[in-house]
């Protein structure tokens, strides 16, 4: 007899042997000795091939069974299983079954060898490849959904919250291997989340679903927009058997509706930008040439505080000068002039005026002065406006100081080189729900804000082919721009 190494087979008792086969009374069994006769064919065996008992027991499993482990020589088929146990990738066994009709049943076996009192034992659990791993459609169904992908599933119960199964997307939002998460409260994985953790235990109380309800989902610094759904698996009887959670990931979807709402909102801005912006430079032009009048008047008569409130009217007026040309820069569709530019020498003349900003909020500066950059094609003054107003932005976000770093480099991505320039504070971060919309005319958070700073940014980046963008982070932003190069 093939001497069988210790690794591929358990030590049964014929009895414990008994249980086993009376646990999984739903699959097909059959027991094999060591020259492969059957010893033992359970309900669900007979019921699916149509044989009785007595047809099959002590009988050469081969006499109804094709498979290339079941040879001629009876000895040889349990070797060869044993073998088939021992490869690493051992797949389970296709075997072809002869029903009492005639036909023949695709079948797959996973087999055990037992060492029991009286020999050799092998058992064999086998499916029915015709009717799939589940007996039902809607088994299989379940199957598939708990292996998908792109939706999350969380199966538990329904009080104690208690994780039954979890698939791999569901895995991944939350962080945390399965086998971390099975018969584990779900509350200890829900740490960032307590607005929905709440809501999932007032829908299993009441038993009232919740569909699609919409949530941001930030793990490991990305960011994920799920539609939630929760609801209890009843049983036939009274109170809830189980309970599921479905996260449907939608992320493109959002990004794509986000897209087609700013581009509307831009044009609309644009249209009116346009025709407000032209008509208040007019006037703003001949008043200020009056004031400039009225200013040289007060100097020469010596009247030095109406001199003063005529410097601050023109300072005021300045302002409103810029904000008109960063208005008309949103909306006018202009030519762009680009030209080769040393990134490293734009920032290089910024610095400066970073470094005197950042003084009086008391912020300190990092950036390697002597950064070697790669040439792009863009308008110097331009990306100057850029990196200041991101500048600006990190250092006005940090009110009790802090760091702000400025790096650049190149990376390679799908072949093509691009330049990277990464501005990074040690603030507050942008909040998840505002990091869609801050691109966005208007929209800011300070009250002597104009919220035109980031978008005015973008529409420079855009016409440079470049981009700008906001990582979501639980603190500090990182704002990234990108430029080809
Ligand atoms: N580094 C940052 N940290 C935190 N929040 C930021 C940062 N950068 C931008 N933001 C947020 O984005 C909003 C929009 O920025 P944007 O530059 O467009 O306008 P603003 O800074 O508010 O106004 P302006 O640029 O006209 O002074 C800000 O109000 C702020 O809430
Ligand atoms: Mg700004």
């Amino acid at each position: 007899m093939y001497d069988i190494p210790s690794a591929s087979i358990v030590h049964l008792s014929l009895q414990a042997l008994d249980n086993y086969c009376a646990q999984f009374a739903g699959t097909m069994i059959v027991v094999l000795d060591e020259s492969a006769r059957m010893v033992h064919v359970n309900t669900q065996f007979l019921k699916e091939t149509g044989y009785t008992e007595s047809d099959l027991l002590h009988t050469a499993f081969r006499g109804i069974a094709e498979s290339k482990l079941f040879r001629s020589e009876p000895e040889q088929s349990i070797e060869a299983i044993v073998k088939h146990l021992l490869l690493p990738s051992r797949d389970s066994i296709s075997i072809h079954i002869r029903k009492a009709g005639g036909t023949v049943m695709h079948t797959t076996a996973a087999p055990i060898v037992a060492q029991t009192e009286q020999g050799i034992r092998c058992l064999l659990f086998i499916y029915n490849q015709e009717a799939g791993p589940g007996t039902s459609l809607i088994e299989r169904f379940g199957e598939t959904m708990l292996q998908d992908e792109h939706i999350g599933v969380i199966l538990l119960h329904p009080e104690t919250l208690q994780i039954f199964d979890i698939s791999p997307l569901a895995c991944q939002l939350l962080g945390v291997a399965k086998s971390a998460l099975v018969n584990e409260q779900l509350s200890s994985f829900f740490a960032s989340g307590e607005k929905e953790y709440a809501l999932i235990c007032q829908a299993l109380e009441s038993g009232e679903p919740v569909r699609n309800y919409p949530i941001t989902w930030i793990h490991d610094e990305k960011r994920s927009d799920l539609l939630m759904d929760v609801g209890l698996l009843r049983s036939c009887g009274e109170g809830g058997e189980g309970a599921y959670i479905i996260f449907k990931d939608v992320t493109n979807l959002r990004s794509l509706e986000t897209q087609v709402q700013r581009s509307d909102r831009l044009a609309m801005i644009g249209q009116i930008a346009a025709g407000a912006a032209h008509e208040i430079r007019n006037p703003l032009t001949a008043i200020r040439g009056f004031l400039q009048m009225f200013r040289k008047t007060m100097i020469e008569r010596e009247m030095n505080k109406e001199k003063e409130y005529t410097e601050i009217m023109l300072g005021e007026l300045d302002r409103i000068n810029h904000l008109v040309g960063e208005f008309l820069l949103l909306s006018k569709p202009k030519e762009v002039m680009t030209s080769s530019v040393q990134v490293g020498s734009v920032l290089r003349d910024i610095m400066p005026v970073v470094a005197s900003e950042a003084l009086l909020h008391n912020v300190n500066v990092i950036w390697d002065e002597e950064l070697e950059l790669p040439r792009v094609l863009a308008d110097a003054e331009m990306l100057k406006q850029v990196f200041l107003n991101l500048c600006k932005n990190g250092i006005e976000a940090m009110t009790a100081g802090g760091t702000l770093s400025v790096r650049g480099s190149v990376v390679r991505t799908g072949g093509k080189s691009q330049l990277l320039i990464e501005i990074e504070d040690t603030g507050p971060g942008i909040p998840a729900v505002l990091i869609d919309k801050i691109f966005d005319p208007f929209v800011t958070t300070k009250q002597n804000g104009t919220g035109l700073g980031l978008s005015v940014c973008q529409r420079i980046m855009h016409d440079f082919g470049g981009s700008v963008t906001a990582a979501a982070r639980q603190t500090g932003a990182l704002l990234q721009v990108v430029l080809p190069c």
